[in-house]
């Protein structure tokens, strides 16, 4: 029997394997393992929105039922369009400029698919989302990680792109809020992105999976859209998952150019039939329903960052305090030469899981990922035991 595709076999195996392998090896051992590896909220949506699926359900036709249309119910669609006018005064056409997705993930490995040929290259930004480097392993094409640099703001530095990588280069994909920085963008460097992009002739996929979940009432992130003239080669990602604590609904939506949007139906369309539809009317009366669903999220991430913080002030762990998303990026002690070394003695003598830098690409190496996904007393049980067991 054949063992798989030369695209299977080479698919690297998932990062955080080894890590979570360790992980239920130490549960089933009877350890009481605090986990704050995975970006899985732990929080309940908001009341409102399981009612709002429960009266989706409750509708006595069989509208919501039957086979969505491969573009997507036009009601979410229509939310998404009026979202993007409240929320960044950004216009896009709910007919061709909003497409529904199971989740951002798939529709971004999805693009991939639709853009990417042997040989074309695409610019991620290191350390990223690991869900990018899986779906560029799955395309055709080949992987430029652009730095993000603690000294420089984890944004980077644009001059850094080799003239051959920008030349081979179809793509460039920014995600502010970040993801698992916790940095944030600035007006001039989307300014910068899009002038590159345009020398370049690059499509610019933008992530702003978080840019609901701002820890500080000063700092609101922006859309790429928001910048004149994006919209040509953009397409953007947003997702439910996080800024609702909905993540196992798999919602999600695209929007942006038309063009780039219609390539990504035709992948679509071909493989996935798209949301259920009650899920999609809920997903319309979610987003309608504005801040107040997301406040006491933020309230809560907020907290939780905090104690996080100051608990870590002082130790060998030093924890750099995020402006928005769900997670605290740190840089690990000294006497560690490797995120993964470092990750597997906090499991083995603290029974603590954090997810080890170097999963999110080559630029993630000397740091953890901290998920704000356990209350702010076992955040704090956390620390108290890596500081007992001498690790930071
Ligand atoms: C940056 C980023 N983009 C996209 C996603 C995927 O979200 P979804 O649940 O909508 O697929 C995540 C999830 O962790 C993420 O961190």
């Amino acid at each position: 029997m054949k063992k798989g595709s030369k695209r299977l076999l080479s698919l690297k195996p998932y990062p955080f394997a080894e890590v979570n392998q360790a992980r239920d090896k130490a549960i089933q051992a009877g350890i009481d393992v605090i986990d704050m590896g995975v970006g899985n909220p732990d929080l309940r949506p908001p009341a409102p929105i399981p009612q709002f699926l429960k009266e989706a359900l409750d509708d006595q036709t069989t509208q919501y039922h039957r086979y969505p249309p491969f573009h997507g119910l036009r009601e979410l669609r229509e939310a998404a369009s009026r979202w993007y006018r409240r929320r960044f005064k950004v216009t896009v056409d709910p007919e061709r400029e909003i497409l529904p997705l199971i989740g951002s993930k798939e529709g971004i490995a999805k693009f991939f698919l639709a853009h990417l040929d042997p040989g074309d290259i695409a610019i991620i930004t290191s350390p990223c989302y690991p869900a990018y480097l899986g779906a560029i392993g799955i395309s055709d094409g080949d992987l430029y990680e652009l730095p993000l640099r603690e000294t420089n703001g984890f944004r980077p530095d644009l001059k850094e792109i080799p003239q051959e990588v920008l030349e081979r280069a179809v793509l460039i994909l920014i995600n502010y809020p970040n993801n698992p920085t916790g940095a944030v963008e600035t007006q001039e460097l989307y300014e910068e992105i899009l002038e590159v992009a345009e020398r370049f002739d690059l499509i610019v996929i933008s992530d702003i999976a978080y840019a609901e979940l701002n820890l500080e009432p000063t700092y609101r992130a922006m859309s790429f859209l928001e910048i004149p003239g994006a919209k040509a080669r953009t397409i953007e990602f947003y997702s439910f998952s996080k800024t609702y604590s909905m993540p196992g609904w798999r919602l999600g939506f695209a929007a942006g150019n038309a063009d780039l949007l219609a390539n990504l139906l035709k992948i679509k369309t071909n493989m996935d039939f798209g949301v259920f539809m009650a899920m999609q009317k809920a997903g319309a009366r979610v987003l309608d329903a504005g801040d107040r669903l997301i406040e006491p999220t933020r309230r809560h991430y907020r907290e939780r960052r905090d104690v996080l913080i100051e608990k870590l002030a002082g130790t060998g762990l030093r924890a750099i305090k995020p402006l928005a998303t769900i997670y605290v990026w740190a840089a690990i002690p000294k006497a560690f030469t490797s995120s993964m070394e470092f990750s597997k003695a906090v499991l083995e003598k603290a029974g603590v899981v954090l997810a080890p830098g170097i999963g999110f690409g080559t630029f993630g190496e000397g740091y953890v990922r901290i998920s704000l996904i356990e209350d702010r007393l076992r955040l704090e049980e956390a620390v108290t035991r890596m500081v007992d067991s001498g690790l930071i």
